[in-house]
């Protein structure tokens, strides 16, 4: 346990599983409160009681229904009087050809992966802007992208256009907010198995833990005010692409 986050709240979508349970816990482990967003309500209180539930708040939303999440943000705010980081993970992923594709299924990624992380995000500015003029003097925003968001492979089409999309978003946001602290980063994870990539990658394939990811994340938003890490790709040793 470590108090550099002591006094602050960060929000983590996505905080059911996988690399967003991951980052919760870490960032509590550094003293932050923090806020678990997700649709599953038992996989985050269960998370909650594990953190302690005077240090953690659970919001059960959809990241691609903008008015629940507006609503989810002005819940915590008004519970909490900030916000100091938001962690954009919730993400779905299905890969496989263009060609034969269910076109349901990449709404759904684009509703998630790319618009959830958009109304999260905007949803979050007015209350990080107020957190990075304040005694801290920053604030946060951090992506999931993945290396899907730098290297479009086959069969990994509209997954990787998502991601590409965050990464564009976050670049030109960045430049957006540079000399107002509000610091926009990336982290873009190879292969970590997950129940996102149960059915697609064998268990034997390279694979970080989501403690790995949530390492890098903790790495970025624990920097001094001057300093922002805008992009972390982290894969396994092993991972050729
Ligand atoms: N695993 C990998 O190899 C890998 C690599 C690179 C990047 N990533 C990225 O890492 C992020 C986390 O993935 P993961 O591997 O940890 O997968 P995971 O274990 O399946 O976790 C996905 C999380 O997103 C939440 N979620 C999904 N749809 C949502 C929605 N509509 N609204 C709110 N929450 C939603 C899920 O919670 P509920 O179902 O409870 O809502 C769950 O907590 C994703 O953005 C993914 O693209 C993963």
């Amino acid at each position: 346990m470590s108090d550099r986050l002591n006094g602050l709240v960060a929000m983590v979508t996505g905080a059911s599983s996988g690399i967003g349970e991951a980052t919760a816990l870490a960032l509590a482990e550094q003293g932050a409160t923090v806020v678990l967003l997700a649709r599953r309500r038992d996989r985050i209180e269960a998370l909650a009681a594990r953190i302690g539930t005077d240090r953690a708040l659970t919001v059960e939303a959809d990241v691609s229904d903008r008015e629940a999440v507006e609503a989810a943000v002005e819940r915590v705010v008004g519970a909490t009087g900030r916000l100091d980081v938001l962690v954009n993970n919730a993400g779905t992923g299905v890969i496989g050809p263009v060609q034969g594709a269910d076109v349901a299924q990449w709404e759904t990624m684009v509703a998630v992966d790319l618009l959830g992380v958009l109304y999260c995000t905007h949803a979050a500015l007015p209350h990080l802007l107020a957190a990075a003029a304040g005694e801290r003097a920053v604030a946060d925003v951090v992506t999931i992208s993945s290396v899907a968001g730098r290297v479009a492979k086959p069969n990994f089409g509209v997954y990787a256009a998502t991601k590409h999309g965050v990464g564009a978003f976050s670049e030109s946001l960045r430049a957006e907010l540079a000399g107002r602290q509000v610091r926009v980063g990336l982290v873009e994870p190879g292969v970590v198995h997950t129940e996102l990539t149960a059915g697609s990658f064998p268990s034997d394939v390279p694979s970080l833990h989501a403690g790995d990811v949530a390492d890098a994340v903790t790495y970025m938003v624990t920097r001094p005010p001057h300093a922002a890490v805008n992009e972390i790709l982290i894969r396994p040793s092993a991972q050729e692409r």
